[in-house]
């Protein structure tokens, strides 16, 4: 045989035993979940730094009727990167006064593009929570997982629990990150984060084969704001993410990125990742909860949970590791027990969010709108800012 020939065949025989694809966040966690607690039943931050009482403000002009509380939650906001205006329940009957004061704080509203949970608009810029109540919402910063990030996140309260027996059904959790982000580099786990960085896989499926969403996670068309798919992919690169397409038009992404980001104005990298994004958000998920965790990027497919994470080398995280992500939020958790007409607005930098299941008796309703802020590029981390 000729030596170019057999060089030929070499090559042939290479490309034709592909190495075994590699595996992915396949922990069977659903006989030991990591069950979130969110609060560690201590005081993070005195409530006093950030509820400002509005029982008996003029809040129905939005800030330009009432300059003066409007200046009051700005500097509350930059102080602690935390506002939550409450008292004055009529709000929660004028959604559209709410977003107002939530504009207030976040000017440039965000389109939810590239966004994970599958969102409808209640008005424009103001969407639903997207995710049922049965699941827990494992603490998380919004949109940490393309490279395009928003800066901020706001709730308006339209409807309550308000239960005096259990005053945290239905709350949100928020947690303290600069506590949270010392907390984690403090860790063996933390420093391989710094250096390995973070790899988020997630796929998206086609609208085209569901009529509705039911058992499905997100169709790329809402995610992306197009029914083309080229125009997907476009807008997807665009945001940082690596594409390939599966059967039935089920789109597989990734993104290498910094587990940290640099946060101006501190001038110091602040944790920025989160097991929200591993397959263990669904384990309380209807539905979605009955799939496997997803076991390679390659092979994925809509029979499998969508969501995956691995060290920015693709190694795995161990249920140690992943479970140390989950303290180091927990031990900064602060509850947000919703009442009527309550408006809160969150520095995604200086605080994750997050939330328990929680249940509904009869005639009780629960209805927060969501607000997205500014979008900025993300840095990542910088080398001199630890
Ligand atoms: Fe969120």
């Amino acid at each position: 045989m000729c030596a170019r020939l057999f060089t030929r065949r070499l090559r042939a025989a290479a490309t034709a035993v592909r190495p075994p694809a590699r595996k992915i966040s396949n922990h069977n966690f659903e006989v030991n979940p990591i069950v979130p607690v969110f609060w560690r039943e201590k005081e993070v931050i005195n409530s006093e730094k950030y509820i400002i009482d509005t029982t008996n403000e003029n809040m129905a002009d939005g800030p330009k009727g009432n300059p003066q509380l409007a200046r009051k939650m700005r500097k509350v906001f930059d102080e602690v990167g935390l506002v939550l205006l409450r008292g004055n329940r009529e709000m929660g009957d004028n959604l559209e006064a709410m977003k107002l004061w939530a504009e207030f704080i976040f000017p440039s509203l965000s389109k939810y593009e590239a966004g994970a949970n599958a969102r409808k608009g209640i008005i424009p810029n103001v969407y639903e929570i997207g995710a049922p109540k049965e699941a827990w919402l494992h603490f998380h910063h919004e949109m940490a997982y393309v490279n395009e990030s928003v800066n901020g996140i706001a709730f308006c309260c339209r409807e309550a629990i308000e239960d005096p027996e259990d005053p945290l059904r239905g709350a949100t959790f928020v947690s303290e990150n600069f506590g949270a982000t010392d907390d984690i580099l403090a860790t063996e786990f933390g420093q391989k984060l710094k250096n390995k960085g973070i790899c988020y896989i997630r796929c998206l499926t086609n609208k085209e084969r569901y009529s509705n969403m039911d058992g499905v996670y997100n169709h790329w068309q809402y995610s992306f704001m197009t029914d083309c798919p080229k125009e997907a992919e476009r807008r997807a690169k665009a945001k940082g993410l690596e594409v390939s397409w599966g059967e039935n038009g089920y789109m597989k992404t990734k993104c290498y990125i910094s587990g940290f980001e640099y946060h101006p104005q501190s001038n110091r990298n602040l944790l920025y990742s989160a097991i929200a994004d591993h397959s263990a958000w669904f384990d309380q998920w209807p539905t979605v909860m009955e799939k496997p965790y997803m076991k390679t990027f390659e092979g994925a497919t809509e029979e499998e949970r969508p969501l995956a994470i691995t060290f920015g080398d693709d190694s795995e995280m161990t249920r140690e590791e992943l479970q140390t992500f989950v303290d180091v939020y927990e031990n900064h958790g602060i509850p947000l027990a919703w009442q009527k007409g309550d408006i809160a607005a969150i520095c995604n930098y200086r605080f994750a969010h997050g939330r328990l299941p929680f249940s509904l008796a009869e005639g009780e309703q629960r209805e927060l709108g969501v607000i997205l802020g500014q979008m900025y590029k993300r840095l990542g981390q910088k080398d001199d800012a630890w």
